[in-house]
């Protein structure tokens, strides 16, 4: 194991000199690998977690850019796939106490022999990750495990990810921090963490569209629309669709309410999640749709709009 550890830091800080780097409009450092940009402090892991994961066939991995709507679906696959445990006894419900990183880890920090639910180590897993579908451990590709991608407007992205940011102070030297506009000239280049925002999003809609059984694809702004129809969705998709009983008493509704963003947002508000570097309460803002109205012109939003036409020209579902 230690030899692995060492082979590993060996390999991404040779690989790591070979890579084009570039700061962020925050400050934080990025190295490019393979068409994408990576945030710099969670490269050498992401890397290991690529070359270590082995899928199980009943994992379900949730992907998504970073702002898309993580800790959402973490919270509701959590909650659907648990349902028949945790929903015995409601009050019981973890989410009640628990941000939903806690309960559901990205693939960056995993370890082998460390259960991921409490004190659940049953199957199936779940694990979040924002790396694009290519960037996948093979054995997430190739295994039967399930994987659920969501995807969301650019310019909510951009805001969200831009007060996000500013809020943590990942960086804690802010000298460098970009203004609004080049910030934003950034974005339309492809140049943000686990970017191209376009190829990522097409690599998963691809990979949906070859096989739809393995990866679902869903929208941000649908859920917003009609969360309990897409709750019903991701229990089908997984193989545990809601009975008509689990119907009848309500279970779809309550699971969209316990997994709601007024819900979610008061819960361990204090407390810090992933590494202990982002605060809880700074994943739950607004959780609304075209917010970016209020921060960006309509100059910036017919760029994004044009830009976005190019980019997916060859997948209609995209726009
Ligand atoms: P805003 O900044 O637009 O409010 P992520 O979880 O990927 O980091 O994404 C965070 C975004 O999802 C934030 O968007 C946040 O408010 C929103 N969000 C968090 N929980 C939500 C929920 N339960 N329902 C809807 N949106 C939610």
């Amino acid at each position: 194991k230690k030899q692995d550890t060492k082979e590993d830091d060996e390999f991404s800080e040779s690989l790591l000199q070979t890579l084009e780097q570039q700061t962020n409009w925050d400050g934080s450092p990025m190295v490019k690998y393979q068409g994408f940009w990576y945030l710099k402090i969670f490269f050498r892991q992401e890397l290991a977690s690529y070359k270590h994961f082995k899928a199980k066939d009943s994992d379900v991995i949730l992907s998504t850019l970073p702002k898309a709507g993580t800790t959402w679906l973490k919270a509701l696959a959590f909650s659907i796939v648990n349902r028949g445990t945790i929903y015995r006894d409601i009050d019981q419900n973890p989410l009640l106490t628990c941000n939903p990183h806690k309960l559901v880890p990205f693939l960056v920090a995993f370890k082998e022999n460390k259960p991921n639910q409490l004190d659940k180590p049953n199957d199936p897993r779940i694990f979040a990750t924002h790396v694009p579908f290519k960037a996948l451990a093979y054995s997430i590709r190739e295994s039967a495990c399930k994987i659920i991608y969501v995807c969301r407007n650019p310019l909510d992205l951009f805001v969200s990810a831009r007060l996000f940011l500013t809020e943590n102070k990942l960086e804690k030297d802010h000298a460098g921090l970009l203004g609004l506009d080049e910030s934003f000239d950034m974005a339309c280049e492809g140049t943000h963490p686990y970017g191209p925002f376009w190829d990522h999003m097409t690599g998963y809609w691809n990979a949906h569209l070859e096989n739809p059984r393995k990866v679902l694809f869903l929208k941000y702004e649908d859920m917003k629309e009609d969360i309990v129809f897409n709750v019903k969705k991701i229990a089908d998709f997984l193989g545990c669709p809601f009975s008509s009983e689990e119907e009848e008493r309500g279970m779809v509704e309550e699971i969209s309410k316990m997994c709601s963003f007024q819900s979610l947002k008061n819960v361990d508000k204090n407390g810090y999640s992933i590494k202990g570097l982002f605060k809880n309460s700074t994943f739950f803002r607004k959780g609304e749709v075209g917010d970016w109205s209020n921060y960006l012109t309509p100059a910036m939003a017919e760029r994004m709009k044009k830009l976005m036409e190019i980019k997916f020209q060859g997948s209609p579902g995209l726009t």
